[in-house]
C-alpha cells in the first residue's frame, strides 16, 4: 500500500508532484481550483478552505504525512492592506 500524504493549499502540487515520483498517494485541499493552460494539481484535488478543518477530516483518510504551504501575506505587496497584523 503507497503512503498518503495531504498536501494543504496544494496550489499547482509543487509538493505533491515530489511525492507522487517517489511512490506516494496524494490528496491536495484548496480553496480554488488552479488551472493555467495544460497545467493543473495532478492528485485528487478537494476545493476547500482549510480554516475549516479538523482534525478528524484529515484523521478519517489516515494520511501518513501532511504538508501545507499557505501563502505569504507578508510578501505581498498589498499583503498589510488586504489583512491587517
Ligand atoms: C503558496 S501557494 C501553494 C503552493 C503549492 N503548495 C506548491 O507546492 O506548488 C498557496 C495556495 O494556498 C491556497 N489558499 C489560500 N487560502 C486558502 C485557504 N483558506 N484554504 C485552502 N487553500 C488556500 C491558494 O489558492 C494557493 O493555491
Amino acid at each position: 500500500m503507497k503512503p498518503l500524504v495531504i498536501d494543504l493549499c496544494c496550489g499547482l502540487g509543487g509538493w505533491t508532484r515530489g511525492f507522487l515520483s517517489e511512490g506516494w498517494e496524494a490528496i491536495g485541499f484548496d480553496i480554488e481550483k488552479h488551472e493555467y493552460g495544460d497545467k493543473r494539481y495532478p492528485g485528487e484535488l478537494i476545493l476547500r478552505d482549510i480554516t475549516t478543518l479538523c482534525g478528524y477530516d484529515l484523521r478519517c483518510v489516515n494520511p501518513a504525512l501532511v504538508v501545507a504551504s499557505p501563502p505569504c501575506q507578508k510578501l505581498l505587496v498589498y499583503g498589510d492592506a488586504l489583512e491587517p497584523r
